[in-house]
């Protein structure tokens, strides 16, 4: 098996909550003094807060299947901007998917590692900077003046994440409608 145990089950709590994240951020308001809401739009907003919670605490606990090197061939292959070695072994799949060669995942992976480990970045940040307008934000709505910008700079990582599950999830589907089955090992329990 290509993943550990716990990378599956971590990895499908993030896939589903992050999703509910996205999807819940389309229908929710934030509150704000005198502003009035639908069922669904504080419904969305809360879930939106107790989700974003509880996928935090999930990447906290992936990051350290990361550092402490239990992760499928370790830590450099979803980082592997530090290593000339590696970098350079990310550059010749790129060489490759433009001459529209696509492999299977279980002879080319490190160009699909380094994606991977940018969309995980992206989503920790989210998390991080949604913590801090979890405890940041009243119930009312009423935030300072730096939370707000905590808040700006959370919804700018929205459409990044967006872009990332569009690109990680098509590319699962090209690799399905390759034969290339091995890519589904995420998904054994
Ligand atoms: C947006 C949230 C997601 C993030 C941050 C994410 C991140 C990752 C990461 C880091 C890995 C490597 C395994 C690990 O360490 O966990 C991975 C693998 C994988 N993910 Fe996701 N994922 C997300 C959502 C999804 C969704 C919705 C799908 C369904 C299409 C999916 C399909 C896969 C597949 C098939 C692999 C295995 C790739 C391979 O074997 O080369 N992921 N993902
Ligand atoms: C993994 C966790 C999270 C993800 C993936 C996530 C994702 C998103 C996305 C995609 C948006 C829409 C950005 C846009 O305008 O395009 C958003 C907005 C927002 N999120 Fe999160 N979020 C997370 C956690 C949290 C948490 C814990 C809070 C706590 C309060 C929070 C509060 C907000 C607020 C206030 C907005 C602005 C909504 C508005 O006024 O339109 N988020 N989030």
């Amino acid at each position: 098996m290509k993943y550990g145990r716990p990378t599956r089950i971590l990895h499908a709590l993030i896939a589903i909550g992050i999703s509910l994240e996205l999807l819940l951020s389309l229908v929710m308001k934030t509150p704000r003094p005198g502003r009035v809401f639908t069922p669904l739009q504080s419904f969305g907003y809360e879930a939106h807060k107790m989700v974003g919670m509880a996928v935090l605490v999930v990447l906290f606990l992936h990051w350290i299947v990361f550092v402490t090197g239990h992760a499928y061939k370790g830590i450099g292959h979803f980082f592997p901007w530090f290593s000339k070695a590696r970098t350079h072994v990310v550059l010749s799949d790129i060489r490759e998917l433009l001459e529209l060669k696509v492999a299977d995942p279980e002879q080319m992976d490190s160009f699909s590692g380094a994606i991977e480990g940018l969309g995980f970045v992206a989503g920790s940040i989210l998390a991080a900077s949604g913590a801090v307008l979890f405890f940041g934000i009243a119930e009312n709505g009423v935030m300072s003046a730096a939370i707000h910008s905590v808040k700006d700079f959370h919804e700018f990582w929205g459409p990044v994440m967006w872009g990332y599950l569009g690109i990680h999830a098509g590319a699962t589907m090209v690799h399905i409608g390759l034969g290339h089955r091995s890519i589904l090992s995420i998904f054994r329990w």
